[in-house]
């Protein structure tokens, strides 16, 4: 039997209605575009060409999004070489759809013939949405947009793709800041429900109407994030996979946090997703990170434990799981638990049994502490944004609601008083949200906040 923790008051456990839960994700969904101030915006406004930077795995998905509702595309990209690998890849992502009968051979013809590609900016020149999807690099990208800057047509909007990258030093590098803006898609960009746009302080109402009529085009779910890094969703990613990999080092396993954040209705546990995008991803940055850390609390440098065995995820038979070749089916592997133990006495963490209410209950109030400081700080102008990001873009169960949601089922109360007593014990990561411990102390609750509709500026 594992121990409850000393701190933990509320019932995590305890979900609300489905049919609760799943009318307000879907509600969510539908107010998250839904601004009162924007400029009029022509009904049957729709971009005539849309223009791509970069035609790599987002650049390709972004571009099939487009072709998919019978908007043209040029995809541009360094080389005639990068050119042609983006066009097979969307090629072959047809030509599965078809195999498995998803699909029309002639649709799927129709759709691939309004991609064109170029590896000349100039080919920009006649769209009226520039998107920009190269490497995540900020040095690259403003780089890449002085050259739109000087191609784009005079009325087009200019969107960059970026993961979490300062939007306004973005816009900095064009005579047109106004004219920026950051479009978020999520992978696979043709797939995934999604779009997380923000403006950058001199982002003109009228980018930003634009952006959320193209949202709306391509059947996304469009939510409006401030421009803080990060933004919304990864954000909240970086708290909950941090308190996972903090269970993992005091006595859990990848695959036994994965399954109760299944059970709890997870699409997915995190350490799966993982071993799905690769654990290669960004070594450098992280590495370049661990340099100047502040010292007043705790880091986790467990991802690097499989990343130096070579277990690079999926693609090379090994991750947090193994891998049978041929098979995407996640097996626990000894061999990595050994490794995570030895990591754990590195650290001098003694591994203890952690039971699924500790895991849920640490996973999620990261999440909505999180989510509350983004309330706080105007990021997020409502909290039933936070859970449509939540529910469309992370496989959280739409049947709970949302990550606010559930903490509002689950009392606010208890969860204040939880996190207050893990920050007290546990320092820095679990400062509490002033939104969270008033709406606490005022016997209100997240979704009392729902008829804000503003990002503030
Ligand atoms: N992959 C994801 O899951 C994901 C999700 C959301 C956002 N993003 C963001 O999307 C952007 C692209 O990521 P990706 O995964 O598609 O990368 P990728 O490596 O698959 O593709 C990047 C492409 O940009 C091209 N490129 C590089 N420099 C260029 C230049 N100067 N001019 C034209 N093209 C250039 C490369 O040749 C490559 O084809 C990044 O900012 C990333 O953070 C990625």
């Amino acid at each position: 039997m594992s121990v409850r923790p000393a701190w933990l008051s509320a019932d995590v456990l305890r979900l609300p209605d489905p049919a609760v839960g799943t009318e307000h994700a879907l509600a969510a969904q539908e107010a998250a575009a839904d601004f009162e101030a924007l400029p009029p915006l022509h009904e049957s406004w729709r971009p005539r060409k849309v223009g791509i930077v970069g035609a790599g795995t987002m650049g390709g998905g972004i571009a099939m999004a487009f072709a998919n509702v019978g908007v043209p595309v040029v995809l541009v990209d360094r080389t005639k070489a990068d050119v042609e690998r983006g066009i097979d890849r969307i090629r072959a992502n047809y030509n599965h759809s078809v195999l498995r009968g998803r699909l029309d051979q002639t649709v799927a013809d129709e759709r691939l013939a309004l991609i064109s590609s170029s590896d000349q900016m100039e080919a920009l020149a006649q769209a009226d949405i520039v998107l920009e999807a190269v490497y995540e690099d900020l040095d690259l990208k403003r780089q890449v947009f002085v050259e739109i800057d000087q191609v784009a047509a005079a009325d087009a909007i200019l969107c960059t793709n970026t993961s979490g990258l300062d939007i306004d030093r973005i816009a900095g590098a064009t005579g047109r800041p106004d004219a920026v803006i950051g479009t978020h898609f999520f992978s696979p960009a043709n797939v995934m429900k999604l779009l997380e746009v923000i403006s950058g302080k001199l982002t003109s109402p009228g980018t930003l109407a634009k952006a959320l009529r193209i949202g709306k085009l391509i059947g996304k779910v469009t939510v409006p994030s401030g421009n803080a890094p990060s933004f919304i969703g990864n954000a909240m990613l970086a708290d909950y996979r941090r308190e996972t990999h903090f269970l993992v080092e005091e006595g859990a396993f990848p695959s036994d946090v994965d399954a109760r954040l299944e059970d709890f209705g997870f699409a997915m546990g995190l350490y799966k997703v993982a071993d799905m995008a690769g654990l290669d991803v960004a070594l450098d940055a992280r590495r370049k990170e661990m340099l100047t850390r502040p010292r007043d609390r705790r880091y986790s440098d467990l991802g690097f434990v499989p990343v130096e065995m070579g277990r690079f995820g999926q693609k090379t038979g090994a991750g947090w799981y193994r891998y049978e070749p041929g098979s995407r089916t996640p097996i626990r592997d000894p061999e990595l638990d050994v490794a995570l133990i030895e990591h754990s006495k590195r650290l001098g963490i003694p591994r203890r049994e952690i039971g699924a209410e500790e895991i849920v209950a640490r996973c999620l109030y990261a999440l909505v502490n999180r989510g509350a400081w983004l309330l706080e700080k105007g990021v997020a102008a409502k909290p039933g944004d936070i859970d449509a990001v939540y529910v469309t873009g992370y496989g959280f169960p739409a049947a709970v609601g949302g990550p606010m949601l559930w903490a509002d089922e689950v009392g606010l109360a208890a969860i204040a008083d939880d996190i207050t007593r893990l920050h007290d014990q546990f320092g820095y990561w679990w400062e509490p949200a002033p939104l969270l411990l008033d709406l606490a102390a005022t016997g209100r609750r997240f979704g009392d906040l729902n008829t804000r509709m503003e990002v503030a500026p």
